[in-house]
């Protein structure tokens, strides 16, 4: 299974069109007006007799905790087009290796209808965490779990061993 992974700023108009309709139709969200909020994210692209079937791509974040700065990967817009023949869980293993290279933490939310999917991907889920990720003074209403893949900042371990609530600078992505 061959995947491409590149940085927001060098993908094809073509894909773009097939994120935003994706995107669309799986999250009912709206058209996407401005990509440029998605330059500096990496994404991951699995194509097939040259369609795209898989992608998702990781935002990069910035979490102040505890006197500490931590720089994370956020797991966004994972998307199978074509579904049960082991593309997401191609994407999610390649981003964790990407990840472990580059020594960084991977953190997401996720319904607990993909809880299984996450389990089988080899990531961590914790319920509890969820209502401790905060933006503006609100925590993530639409999604059951934290979803993550511990690096060597050891994050999560650090954020359950304690109490504090996480301040996010951006919106759930
Ligand atoms: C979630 C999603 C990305 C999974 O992608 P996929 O390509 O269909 O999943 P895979 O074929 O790689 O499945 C990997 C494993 O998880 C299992 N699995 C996948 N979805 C599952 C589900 N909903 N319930 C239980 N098991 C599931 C598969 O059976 C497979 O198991 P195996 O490794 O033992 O064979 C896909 O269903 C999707 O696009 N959903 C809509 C968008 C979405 O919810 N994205 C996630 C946002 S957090």
């Amino acid at each position: 299974m061959k995947i491409e992974i590149k940085k927001g700023t060098k993908l094809s108009k073509e894909f773009i069109d097939i994120f935003d309709k994706a995107k669309q139709s799986e999250f009912t969200s709206g058209p996407i007006k401005d990509f440029s909020k998605y330059s500096s994210d990496i994404f991951f692209i699995i194509k097939s007799n040259n369609k795209t079937v898989s992608f998702g791509h990781l935002k990069k974040i910035k979490i102040d905790y505890l006197g500490k700065q931590y720089n994370l990967f956020g797991i966004a817009n994972l998307i199978s087009i074509r579904k049960g023949e082991g593309y997401g869980k191609n994407i999610v293993k390649n981003m964790i290796n990407y990840a472990k290279k580059k020594n960084k933490t991977l953190i997401g939310f996720c319904k607990k209808h993909n809880k299984k999917f996450y389990e089988k991907c080899n990531m961590g889920l914790n319920k509890q965490l969820l209502k401790r990720f905060l933006y503006k003074n609100s925590m993530n209403k639409h999604e059951d779990y934290v979803i993550y893949f511990e690096g060597k900042d050891e994050f999560i371990q650090k954020v359950i061993l304690t109490k504090s609530n996480i301040t996010l600078h951006i919106p759930f992505w």
